[in-house]
């Protein structure tokens, strides 16, 4: 644990002022202090005052009003008997007055640069109201769809999301953790809370060990590399023993193994709910469990306070346990510079400006969005002259355009889950966006259809095909209200809800190019959808700039460049489906599946027998990991390895070059998978290893290079210990998970 750390205390009687340890201070502090330093209370508790005055709260969650924060670190500084301040926390998941795409479409960006600027901004700003912890990055690798949470996540892949996970807490806490606008990180909810069965929510988790070693843990190991001031434990029971009990992940994981230094927060109540998962007898047990296990801080309930006063007296638990843990805590507070002053973030002078928190909260969005599809109309493939794609959208072509659907318009739903400082008025929607855009030079005509998404009725179906069948072309603007992601909201079904899909049916009798917008938090299964329309843009929850970002991707302004940072599941009966699955003993492939209409109808015989996939689904996703379109066209080339057999420890250089073959500026992400082909456990049929997100001009050619280390290709095998183990390797570069140049290299 951490050396003896100097402090300045604030109260000259009773405690001199001057340069003291940490370990002086819990030295002076009484038992009922120390358990007081474990205790985060909600802002609404009773009497939270007087508690905090009498030393019994070592942080309050939910106040971000800054007077009220003020008053209650004067209260704490001031008045209880060792003047130690209160760490502040607050959810600030993607933004905190300027809402950024939520997590989930951020990722789609592949660009940690971006995470990490939009994340210094939610810093700032709460930074500023008094905050100085927050419970973010949420890093749980998720392959559920239905799961609600998926919304806040980085997707399904354990590189990805260990990178923008590291992103956001490198603008979480700054170069410093006593900067004047850092505020303390958060890595949760360790561990293997994406998994919840059937994405219910809170629901059971079991998790293999090299699973989890594998697939779960990396992200959490990068955020502690990363510098993560602290963890929080995951509602779920991991293999039988709720995280909040589990000393597994807790100790031996996270402390003995990794040497994690930071404190370790309970999520809301889940050390009462030790009860509730049947593995305490009651609080006092859950209290006992939970410390033993290694959770530093309880949030938001009270069975450290009401039982570990008697659990120590009665030789339970020893003291020196609970002076650790207080320390745990005592150091971050010192890291964030609270003994010196408590609000850093209201002196600072050097402060973003509205108009740079706009512009960056554009892009984010512009960087979210993914092109699902892009083809010319049916008119269009008719006509020999014009096979345009149905975008761009042509500003001087066009007279007059149909804005259609229940998302179009939505100041509030286009910012997503999870924002409780979340400033609406910030908002720009589509509709306006577009109207802004095209002035006077395009008719604009609005109709919403839809009351909300999931309206059943269809009385706005009228107006809505009398706009539409009036106009030179329709966008529809479709999904999910935020209300149907994020926290306990998971869906048993993800189509889209309500009448959304019979509004384009009807819209597409109009017969003129349809182009949808999807804004949801998770991806949804829009194969019917697929049919009618001739483009769609996937653009998640993307926050305040929701509008002119959309606006300029119609109009081609700027092309869009987001990739899937989760697979798109054609029916839900596929889910879990992800794309670095195992091969199996019998693996479907093309080859072996037999269509009929594009419907899977069975298996042709193979070597191996039949083959796994649904009859009525295929093996295939909708959309795979890492796909997205441009509206340019971008050509892989001349993919070269420094070499074809490679000692552990050494480094292979990967060339390719990348060329964008159409007509307009635009993004590019390369991606460099491998296939460990045999290993002591069964390995990946495709991993992420690197990506690198390129600009390139219409015309230009670029020389990508990537190195792969061996250690990026160790894994928790049979020995129980990450090894990179000798063998065959298969390598791809491309533009998804599917598509790429191949070759191949040997680990000596
Ligand atoms: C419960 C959620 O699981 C967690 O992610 C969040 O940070 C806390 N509540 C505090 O709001």
């Amino acid at each position: 644990m951490s050396e003896v750390l100097e402090v300045k205390l604030h109260d000259d009687a009773k405690a001199p002022q001057g340069q003291v340890s940490i370990r002086d201070l819990i030295g002076r502090m009484t038992l009922e202090e120390k358990i007081g330093q474990l205790q985060q209370l909600d802002a609404s508790a009773p009497d939270l005052e007087e508690t905090i005055r009498t030393g019994r709260v070592g942080s309050v969650i939910n106040q971000a009003d800054p007077g009220k924060v003020r008053e209650l670190q004067r209260i704490a500084v001031e008045e209880s008997r060792l003047g130690i301040p209160l760490l502040i926390g607050r959810d600030v998941i993607h933004g905190f007055h300027t809402i950024m795409p939520i997590p989930l479409g951020q990722a789609a960006s592949w660009n940690p640069v971006l995470v990490e600027e939009c994340a210094r901004v939610a810093a700032e700003e709460a930074a500023q109201h008094g905050v100085n912890w927050t419970f973010a990055p949420m890093i749980d690798i998720s392959r559920d769809a239905r799961w609600g949470r998926i919304a806040e996540s980085f997707g399904e892949d354990p590189v990805l999301t260990s990178v923008l996970g590291a992103a956001m807490i490198k603008g979480l806490q700054g170069e410093r953790l006593d900067g004047a606008f850092s505020i303390a990180a958060c890595a949760k909810h360790f561990a293997g809370y994406g998994t919840s069965e059937a994405g219910r929510d809170y629901d059971t988790t079991n998790i293999p060990e090299n699973e989890l070693r594998n697939i779960y843990l990396p992200p959490f190991k990068a955020a502690l590399d990363a510098g993560v001031a602290t963890f929080m434990s995951s509602f779920g029971d991991l293999d039988g023993v709720p995280a909040s009990a589990n000393e597994f992940l807790m100790r031996d994981i996270l402390r003995d193994e990794w040497g994690f230094e930071g404190f370790v927060v309970s999520d809301w109540d889940s050390i009462r709910q030790l009860k509730t998962h049947g593995i305490a007898e009651d609080y006092r047990e859950a209290a006992q469990l939970a410390a033993m296990a290694g959770i530093d801080m309880e949030m938001a309930g009270d069975a450290y306070a009401e039982n570990l006063g008697s659990l120590v007296e009665s030789g339970v638990i020893d003291l020196s346990a609970v002076d650790s843990m207080v320390e745990n805590i005592l150091q971050i507070k010192l890291s964030l510079g609270l003994f010196e002053s408590v609000d850093r973030a209201e002196k600072a002078t050097n402060v973003t400006s509205h108009a740079d928190k706009m512009k960056l909260a554009k892009e984010a969005a512009l960087e979210s969005v993914v092109l699902l599809q892009n083809r010319a109309n049916a008119q269009n493939r008719a006509n020999a002259q014009n096979r345009a794609n149905a975008l761009p959208l042509s500003r001087d072509a066009l007279k007059s355009l149909a804005v259609i659907g229940p998302m179009a318009d939505q100041p509030y739903e286009q910012l997503g889950t999870w924002i409780f400082d979340g400033d609406e008025a910030r908002s720009v929607t589509p509709l306006n966006a577009i109207k802004d855009y095209v002035g006077d030079d395009i008719e604009v005509r609005f109709a919403p259809a839809m009351q909300s998404t999931r309206s059943k009725t269809e009385d706005g179906f009228a107006a809505a095909l009398d706009a539409a069948s009036s106009c030179d072309a329709i966008i529809a603007f479709l999904g999910e209200e935020s209300i149907l992601s994020g926290e306990a909201h998971s869906r048993a079904d993800i189509n889209l809800p309500g009448n959304q899909a019979a509004l384009i049916r009807e819209l597409k009798k109009a017969g003129k190019p349809l182009i949808v917008v999807v804004l949801a938090g998770r991806p949804l299964t829009i194969g019917d959808i697929l049919e009618e329309a001739d483009a769609v843009l996937f653009a998640w929850h993307p926050g305040v700039m929701a509008g002119p970002a959309i606006s300029d991707l119609l109009f081609g302004v700027v092309s869009p460049s987001g990739r899937l940072p989760v697979s798109f599941p054609k029916v839900v009966g596929q889910i879990p489906i992800y794309y670095n699955h195992k091969n199996t003993g019998r693996p479907a492939c093309r080859d072996t599946v037999v269509h009929i209409d594009d419907i899977a109808v069975g298996a042709r015989q193979t070597s191996f027998g039949m083959t796994a996939f649904h009859l009525d689904a295929g093996f295939e996703p909708q959309f795979p990991f890492g796909y997205g379109l441009s509206y340019s066209e971008f050509a892989y080339e001349n993919l070269q390895i420094s070499r074809d057999a490679l000692p552990v420890g050494g480094v292979l250089d990967v060339r390719v070059t990348v060329s964008n073959n159409g007509t307009c500026t635009a993004y590019e992400t390369v991606q460099l998978y491998v296939r460990d082909l045999v290993g002591s456990v069964t390995r990946p049929v495709k991993e992420l290893k690197d990506f690198r997100k390129v600009h390139l001009q219409a015309g230009e050619s670029k020389d990508i290079v990537f190195q792969l280390h061996t250690d990026q290709l160790a894994f928790f095998g049979r020995s129980k210990a990450f090894r990179v183990e000798p063998g065959t390797f298969h390598l791809w570069v491309g533009p998804n998970s599917r598509d790429g140049l191949q070759t191949e290299f040997r680990v000596i």
